[in-house]
């Protein structure tokens, strides 16, 4: 098995094959002038199961046609399989058709993908798992939220209310409790599909005092921890741990959702930047042992 860290999950992309014990081939990559993508294998590739790690967190659209070029080239120089680990998948939150006349953009991604030749395609915690279905070829979602809960543990949240901020998260939410043993709830969100305003519904939660860990999937904007960060403060929660696998932050998320109370905010390597304390390199790893 040969890994292939690409331009996103550099980092990322040689742990992962440091834990499997394969051989990593550096690529070489270049923007022309104009902005379009270049890569280039500089090494052979035989008859070989390549595993090509690249996330597609912003700059989404180039990241995702550098996913193709990789992919499609493995395959024309003689790939035997490929598997294609995508830690944070974009345009996964568009799953269906939300408004009449709507783009399914994650079934497009899906269908780009497959059509340049992978053969099995891996990701973290997907928005909603089973919008995978679109695919043909084999998928595996992995899961970061239990590393997540150990890393709260590990900062002594040990007893800390988990706190899903909205109903879908509730799982997630469930997992850190398993760990955390501080209680569980969830909030209510809505959001307009116009306009991509969400509001947060007050509830009393049982955090008087108490330590509390928000988490999600994806923190874009940061409305969504703000509004939940908001809520514990005002109910005189202690400290608020934000935490997610995909730590987007757009528009100064991590600023606005530290303003708001929290005191730490908390993604993993599946967008690399400076709140990435935990790496899904090991589970990513645990995954490929088991399935070659
Ligand atoms: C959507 O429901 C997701 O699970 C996240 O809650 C959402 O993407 C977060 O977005 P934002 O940070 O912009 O509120």
């Amino acid at each position: 098995m040969i890994v292939i860290p690409g331009p996103s999950s550099k980092e990322l992309g040689i742990k992962i094959g440091i834990l499997l014990g394969a051989r990593v081939v550096h690529v070489e990559f270049k923007r022309f002038p104009d902005g379009e993508s270049y890569v280039r294998y500089t090494d052979e590739i035989n008859w070989e199961d390549v595993v090509i790690v690249q996330t597609t967190s912003p700059p989404q659209d180039t990241r995702l046609v550098q996913l193709l070029l990789l992919i499609d080239a493995a395959k024309d120089l003689g790939a035997r399989s490929i598997t294609a680990v995508v830690p944070y998948f974009a345009y996964s939150r568009q799953d269906k058709r939300f408004r009449p006349g709507e783009a399914i953009s994650l079934r497009t991604m899906i269908k780009l993908i497959e059509a340049s030749g992978a053969d099995r395609f891996v990701t973290v915690d997907v928005h909603n798992p089973d919008a995978l279905r679109y695919f043909k070829i084999p998928t595996a979602n992995l899961s970061a939220i239990g590393l997540l809960a150990e890393y709260a543990k590990g900062c002594g949240l040990e007893g800390a209310f988990s706190l899903a901020p909205d109903e879908h998260a509730l799982p997630r939410a469930k997992v850190v409790e398993s760990v955390l043993n501080g209680g569980c709830g969830w909030l209510t969100k809505e959001r307009n599909t116009i306009t991509g305003k969400i509001t947060v519904a007050e509830k009393t939660l049982n955090v008087q005092h108490k330590d509390a860990v928000v988490i999600d999937d994806i923190i874009s904007t940061g409305s969504t921890m703000i509004a939940a960060t908001g809520i514990l403060k005002k109910q005189n929660a202690g400290r608020v741990a934000v935490m997610c696998t995909h730590a987007l932050l757009t528009e100064g998320a991590k600023e606005k959702i530290i303003e708001a109370g929290a005191d730490m905010v908390v993604g993993t390597d599946s967008v690399p930047n400076d709140v990435s304390a935990v790496s899904v390199a090991p589970i990513v790893a645990d995954y490929l042992r088991k399935g070659f």
